[in-house]
């Protein structure tokens, strides 16, 4: 269980991290304490980035629990008590996610591409293309053991506009996604726990 009052956020990315990369430049306007940053992948293009916060890469491995304890201890040196998952491809054990909670207030965050409950799980702004949505959108939710299940924080929509192909469809998401998330991390940074 998270103790330490003061504030203290990582953000978990795994691969091009667009919005790892729009949570640090917003880190310098808010002031948001963001410590450090954690990628599953060693390849991940977020690993290749000039930011001025650490990268720590702990390779995936099938042993959850053992991936897990290696990212704690590196959380623990910064005393990380709210987690930004932005574009986090692993799901957390219920252990890991209950150590990030304090008094049913949950501290771990995901941003997903879609208006939840739809489009639960992984291509969600493709599904939605596919089906021929007239719009669409996206939720940034707490992260509780189940997928994309969580309580919703916030959620923005964007249009499909005539003529749309699925690579114009996800820019407008991304674009939202990359003026939403960071508004989130600036509510947080508020937060006086
Ligand atoms: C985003 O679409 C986010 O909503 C989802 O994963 C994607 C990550 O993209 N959870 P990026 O790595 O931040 O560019």
């Amino acid at each position: 269980m998270v103790t330490s009052q003061t504030k203290s956020i990582a953000i978990f990315a795994s691969g091009t991290g667009t919005n790892a990369l729009a949570l640090i430049k917003a880190a310098k306007k808010y002031k948001a304490p963001i410590k450090c940053l954690i990628c599953d992948h060693p390849d991940a293009q977020i690993t290749k980035e000039n930011i001025d916060i650490p990268i720590y890469v702990i390779p995936f491995e099938k042993d959850k629990k053992n991936h897990e304890k290696k990212i704690l201890e590196v959380l623990s040196q910064y005393q990380i008590n709210w987690i930004f998952l932005a574009g986090y491809m692993r799901i957390l054990s219920s252990e890991f996610i209950n150590h990030f909670s304090k008094e049913n207030t949950r501290r771990i965050i995901n941003i997903h591409p879609s208006l939840l409950p739809k489009y639960k799980g992984l291509n969600a702004y493709e599904r939605s293309f596919n089906n021929n949505d007239n719009f669409s959108g996206i939720t940034i939710h707490f992260v509780d053991s189940g997928i994309d299940t969580g309580e919703i924080i916030y959620q923005g929509k964007f249009e499909r506009k005539v003529g749309d192909n699925l690579d114009d469809f996800i820019k407008r998401g991304k674009e939202l996604e990359h003026i939403l998330y960071p508004q989130i991390l600036e509510r947080v940074t508020k937060l006086s726990y």
